[in-house]
């Protein structure tokens, strides 16, 4: 790995989950095209974001990450947007407020478009075809034509991506994120449900406390950080062709920085440590994140910490556990006393969806609100015992009443998956499953900083 570091020096090593383009020149084309496009997001924002993670990473702060697992050009609309960013700001407050911590917001949103598949192909009936690899590379209409890599979806990719960009800034900065509008994030349809009711009275908190800060004096429209928040923005830099493309050099710098997004993630099909991806991401800059899943030994993770955070950068690399509920317990231990044991500063992150994937009686794939509840949960009880920071979470989920998950308190049926199933991928929470998750991970934040703040024999006996 001693070999020098370019922004193509990954196509010279295998890689896997690739399309198979039938045009090598259009694809060459586009790439040329895109590479002379603006940048998405600037260095510095990603420099600030690995900052906040540092904090994340030092037992400080909280990361809450999530989106769909694959965005849509179809359902590009501006009240989708807000919806989940409605959604997720609920959640930062429920765990800001009831949990006590300051939270790290990052979506998978603005260039989630690639998918790795479990296999190449896809097969109904007779029928047997390309599979589906996400709105950026093929179309997921079940005919030969649709599944025909194009290389011009690229184009499109990032021509969404960078209006949605343009409309969650609008959100973050422009007055909707004012916490004075606390009240406002509340969304039409929950709002006769049990967690609304438990989100009002916080919310009714929150204003209460504003008021009184306000009385005592204090010019609310002065402090930004009521007024606007931090937002990200991040996906799995699966096509490493479109990455190479908005891969620039930060002039104030002289660093390498991948300009689609944020943070960017490898997925855990992708992190051979002598494949392209784990070559693509060792050079550039951004904040990262590694899919950590059951085939990962300790070992093999601290040979890849090695290669993508030599110098234990903290904030740089968020390691995201994905093992599902039955299995966590049985690979986490290991990973996270390897990591300890070697000194090495990371964001520790939950993904409790991708573990938790079911079929359904009725033909769906689903999880099951109680496997994604109870993966966190042990979760937190694995970094408890091992007195580590239980440092964020990674959520499919959605601002629209879906019913792609079963379970949660409407105790939503296989039969029912039915009704509102609308993912482009994997099944995702609909609001109300998201908001129920933020307040069971604000009680387990609660019970972490209880622990901390014990003396040590007391801990000990836990
Ligand atoms: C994903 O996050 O959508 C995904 C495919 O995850 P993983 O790589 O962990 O399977
Ligand atoms: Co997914």
């Amino acid at each position: 790995m001693s070999e020098r570091w370019t922004p193509e020096s990954w196509r010279k090593k295998p890689i896997v989950q690739v399309p198979d383009y039938p045009d090598a020149k259009v694809l060459a084309d586009v790439e040329a095209q895109l590479a002379s496009f603006p940048p998405l997001v600037f260095a510095g924002e990603a420099r600030n974001l690995k900052k906040q993670l540092a904090r994340v990473a030092a037992g400080e702060a909280f990361l809450l990450q999530g989106g769909d697992c694959a965005e849509s050009f179809a359902e590009h609309g501006a009240n989708n947007i807000r919806d989940f960013f409605r959604v997720l700001l609920q959640m930062a407050v429920v765990l800001t407020y009831a949990g006590a911590v300051p939270v790290v917001k990052v979506g998978r949103i603005a260039g989630q478009f690639a998918k790795p598949r479990s296999s190449a192909t896809e097969k109904r009936g007779d029928v047997e075809l390309p599979s589906y690899r996400g709105d950026i590379i093929n179309d997921a209409a079940f005919t030969p034509e649709a599944r025909i890599p194009d290389p011009r979806r690229q184009l499109m990719a990032y021509r969404q991506s960078a209006a949605t960009l343009n409309l969650l800034r609008a959100f973050a900065t422009g007055g909707f994120a004012n916490l004075a509008s606390v009240h406002q994030w509340m969304l039409g349809f929950v709002k006769d449900s049990p967690q609304s009711r438990r989100y009002k009275e916080l919310a009714d908190r929150i204003s209460e406390a504003l008021s009184f800060m306000q009385a005592c004096g204090l010019d609310l429209e002065s402090h930004p950080e009521l007024r606007a928040t931090d937002f990200y923005t991040s996906h799995e830099a699966l096509l490493l062709g479109y990455e190479q493309a908005m891969t620039r050099v930060d002039s104030t710098s002289g660093d390498w920085y991948c300009t689609s997004g944020h943070m960017l993630w490898i997925g855990d099909r992708t992190r051979q440590p002598d494949h392209a991806h784990i070559e693509f991401f060792r050079g550039i800059r951004n904040p990262i994140g590694l899919k950590c899943g059951p085939s990962l030994k300790p070992d093999a993770l601290l040979k890849l910490i090695d290669i993508l955070n030599p110098d234990n950068e903290p904030g740089r690399l968020t390691l995201i556990a994905r093992f599902g509920s039955d299995k966590v317990a049985d690979h986490l231990p290991a990973l996270i006393r390897a990591v300890k044991r070697e000194g090495r500063a990371v964001v520790w992150s939950c993904d409790p969806m991708h573990g938790n994937t079911i079929t359904s009686t009725s033909g769906y794939k689903t999880r099951p609100f109680d496997r994604i509840v109870s993966e966190v949960k042990s979760f937190f009880a694995i970094h408890r015992a091992e007195g580590t920071h239980a440092g964020g979470v990674h959520l499919e989920m959605t601002g629209q009443d879906v019913t792609e998950c079963t379970g949660g308190a409407r105790a939503i049926s296989d039969e029912d998956l039915n009704d509102r199933y609308h993912t482009a991928c994997d099944p995702r929470l609909n609001a109300e499953q998201s908001i129920d998750v933020a307040f069971l991970l604000a009680e387990l934040l609660k019970q972490e900083r209880a622990v901390k703040a014990r003396p040590l024999p007391a801990a000990a006996g836990l």
